[in-house]
């Protein structure tokens, strides 16, 4: 059963005061908290097994490369991915989509090829797309969402075409909270031979992924929106595909043989490793997926299920806000504008009651300027958050639209 007591008492930092108040963390969006386990097994890498990875004979570099390499094995069977060789280390999913973009793009886009990506992406899967088709003289296509901040399916259905060589799709948007169907979105794309790459960041932490159920060719996420650390994350990707890529980057780990006449390329995963990786890094992202497996997916869909419910109906009734994503699939993210305090406002004068909140466009600016709003307050929730912490949050809006009033 889920135990909040317990699962609060794994993270040390919810314990503290700020500003004399208990800390209600609701920026879970923007990254998570992390337990003491995960904590502790980096701090018992590098107090016990620190050695760079697949290079010594020495004892700590075997047990470092087996903690390594043990973390992406965890990784792999969490997604479902077909063997750990389709699941490779990059600094999170921003890297990890501009390898993509790099690598996979500049070999098989050309000039008057198309992306098909959809109005709810983060900057991360919008920019790094611009770059390769400014580069290359490819056409970026959008496709459309409607006023709850759902992908208009039709429309999706409409830009696709033979000319469509990747389509890039948010899993969960972190501005609105919408889930998207990635599956049918993958199926259609799959029908006129697109591929397609899905940004996991913000689902990871709260859906359970099956890259192979689920069919896409590149999945993405970062560590530290699922309890993990911060430069670290994963992508996912089919194997014939990833072999046959071109490296992103060149250097150590990456190669089998060097000269300066030629270099031969390691096999994957490595290929796409070059450099000395972040060990405790993946050791800790390893550690925050055991983690998640020990509560399961059942429960914490549950639980925040539940205080968005709790949450999305405080919001109705409260006067002069306006969410901002009322997908009819969505999970715990409650964006808002209200009618006279600025978010930036709101975000300052909540954390003087101890909330945490996101105010701004959160890398999600053609979000913004869909809704004609130049940013919004966002709360967003996770395991360890309460009734209790929402209540907080909006005891504080109520101030502070007072003091605006
Ligand atoms: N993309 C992160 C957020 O939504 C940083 O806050």
């Amino acid at each position: 059963m889920f135990d909040i007591k317990k699962i609060r008492a794994d993270f040390p930092i919810l314990k503290q005061q700020i500003h004399g108040q208990p800390l209600a963390y609701l920026d879970n969006a923007a990254t998570t908290q992390k337990p003491q386990c995960v904590i502790d097994a980096i701090s018992h890498y590098y107090q016990h097994d620190n050695a760079n990875v697949h290079r010594g004979v020495h004892a700590l570099s075997e047990r470092a490369t087996a903690d390594y390499e043990g973390a992406r094995k965890r990784i792999a069977g969490f997604f479902n991915a077909r063997a750990t060789e389709n699941v490779i280390f990059t600094r999170g999913t921003t890297e990890a989509i501009n390898l993509i973009a790099t690598s996979w793009g500049g070999a098989n886009i050309k000039a008057g090829d198309e992306v098909l990506i959809t109005h709810m992406e983060h900057h991360s899967n919008i920019v790094p797309w611009q770059m390769l088709c400014e580069r290359i003289g490819a056409v970026l296509k959008v496709a459309p969402i409607n006023n709850a901040g759902e992908l208009i399916m039709e429309s999706f259905e409409a830009l696709l075409s033979e000319r469509t060589k990747l389509v890039g799709v948010v899993h969960m948007s972190n501005a609105l909270g919408t889930i998207n169907p990635v599956e049918q979105i993958i199926q259609k794309a799959h029908a006129v031979g697109a591929r397609v790459l899905v940004d996991g960041a913000q689902a990871a932490a709260h859906l359970a992924v099956d890259v192979q159920a689920m069919d896409c060719d590149f999945y993405v996420t970062s560590a530290h929106k699922m309890y993990g650390p911060t430069g670290i994350g994963v992508l996912i990707g089919k194997t014939d595909i990833l072999d046959a890529m071109p490296p992103y980057q060149g250097g150590g780990d990456m190669i089998r043989m060097v000269s300066f006449e030629k270099t031969e390329y390691n096999d994957l995963p490595y290929k796409f490793e070059a450099g000395t990786p972040h060990i405790a890094g993946a050791i800790g992202f390893g550690k925050a997926i055991e983690y998640i497996e020990g509560i399961g997916f059942e429960a914490i869909g549950q639980r925040e299920q539940g205080l968005l419910a709790y949450a999305t109906a405080k919001a109705e009734a409260f006067d002069g806000l306006r969410q901002i994503g009322t997908a009819r699939h969505k999970a715990c993210v409650l964006s808002f504008v209200l009618d006279s305090v600025h978010p930036h406002d709101l975000g300052t004068i909540v954390d003087r009651e101890g909330v945490a909140i996101r105010a701004g466009h959160h890398c999600a600016m053609p979000v913004m300027q869909f809704f004609k709003v130049a940013a919004t307050a966002r709360a967003s929730f996770s395991i360890y958050n309460t009734e209790a912490e929402v209540d907080v949050l909006f005891t504080a809006l109520k101030k502070a639209q007072d003091i605006f009033a």
